[in-house]
């Protein structure tokens, strides 16, 4: 009799193990955060790519994400027969402009996955989002509070054996640069820059100066300027791009800049590192500060001590966005819905 039991209980374990434990006691482990990380641990994610961001392919030979940026256990596809094994399917919103039919909307959802909504965009350029409430789980976007924040750059800490100094880029030929392609004068960025230009000269880059600088001459050129104009296309929140990271941090000018509010730079960078319009009455005050702190090397060079502890890293790779879904995925609440895409989206800076 008691050999019987036993064996009946074995078999129901061996079940359970074969099968799978019932949904209650699943749901029950999804609930604790450790036995979470333990399976995510043991298996792949799968992130379903949908549609390439405008339309340009990388290639996904290999183990991709662990290949290039050493995140591990993260299978990224792009093939939608593998709809049905994806823990993420991603929408580029630049992609979807034609409405909810680019969706695969009549597809059923295996429970558990979620749809992810990506852009890179400042809000204004995303469309109308209306159409796309209650259908996306997780947002991936330059935003802090998004789901997987992918900025345009980021600081990371120098390591030990990297250089701890941090050299500071003065030799200088202009006290101010910009580089723009598209010029529109009614921009707020332009009547700025126009206000400067009369006051102090502003050495233009770029399409519209008809002075293109191939990217390979890019950080030079911004290394002979003491001060670069970031200035972004628009004002909202967290959308710092490659203006800051690259053009002024990376290349050596010390950050002019306009977009998010004050209190949003600083949030994201270094103190003492930037200087914001804000911080001026008017363009001829910033102006006359810019001359003064130019002509004060020391002073001036205090705008590079972050240079000492961080380095600048740039995100330029669709593929590397979308492996930052799977170091995230663990992180994710269980269940989400953006039941308003569009007012999460436009939700006005702090
Ligand atoms: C996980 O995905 C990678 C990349 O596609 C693959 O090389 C690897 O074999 C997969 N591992 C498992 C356990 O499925
Ligand atoms: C400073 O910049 C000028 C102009 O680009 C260059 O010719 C010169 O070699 C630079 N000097 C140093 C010390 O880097
Ligand atoms: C994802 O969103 C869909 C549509 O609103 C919803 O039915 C599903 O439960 C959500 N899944 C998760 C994991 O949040």
């Amino acid at each position: 009799m008691k050999k019987c039991l036993l064996f009946s209980t074995l078999c129901i374990v061996l079940l359970y193990l074969f099968n799978g434990w019932p949904k209650d006691f699943q749901t029950l482990l999804d609930k604790s955060p450790s036995s979470l990380s333990d399976w995510s641990s043991s298996r792949n994610v799968t992130v379903l790519l949908w549609y390439w961001p405008f339309g340009r392919r990388f290639i996904l030979k290999g183990d991709v994400c662990w290949d290039l940026y050493h995140i591990p256990r993260c299978r990224l596809v792009d093939q939608r027969s593998l709809f049905h094994s994806a823990d993420v399917v991603v929408f580029h919103n630049k992609e979807l402009v034609e409405g909810r039919q680019k969706l695969p909307l009549e597809l059923p959802r295996p429970s558990g996955q979620r749809w992810a909504w990506m852009s890179l965009e400042a809000p204004v350029y995303n469309g109308n989002l209306e159409q796309y409430a209650n259908i996306f789980n997780m947002t991936v976007s330059y935003r802090r509070d998004a789901d997987v924040t992918v900025p345009y750059g980021e600081l990371i800490p120098k390591e030990d054996k990297e250089q701890l100094t941090g050299d500071i880029p003065l030799n200088k030929s202009f006290l101010l640069c910009w580089v723009v392609s598209n010029y529109r004068s009614q921009h707020k960025r332009s009547e700025v820059y126009r206000e400067l230009n009369a006051i102090v000269p502003v050495k233009v880059y770029g399409r519209w100066a008809k002075r293109h600088l191939p990217s390979r001459a890019l950080l030079q050129a911004m290394s002979r300027c003491y001060f670069y104009l970031a200035f972004e296309n628009s004002a909202d929140r967290d959308y710092i791009t490659e203006k800051l990271w690259r053009n002024a941090y990376q290349g050596g000018a010390v950050p002019v800049v306009m977009g998010p509010s004050l209190g949003n730079y600083k949030a994201v960078l270094p103190a003492n590192s930037f200087i914001h319009i804000d911080e001026f009455a008017s363009v001829k005050d910033l102006a006359i500060y810019l001359q003064q702190l130019a002509e004060d090397k020391k002073r001036y060079s205090e705008y590079f001590t972050w240079r000492q502890r961080w380095r600048v890293k740039l995100y330029t790779d669709w593929r590397e966005r979308l492996c930052k879904i799977c170091s995230q995925y663990g992180a994710l609440p269980p269940h989400k819905v953006y039941s308003d895409l569009e007012a999460w989206v436009n939700a006005i800076d702090i």
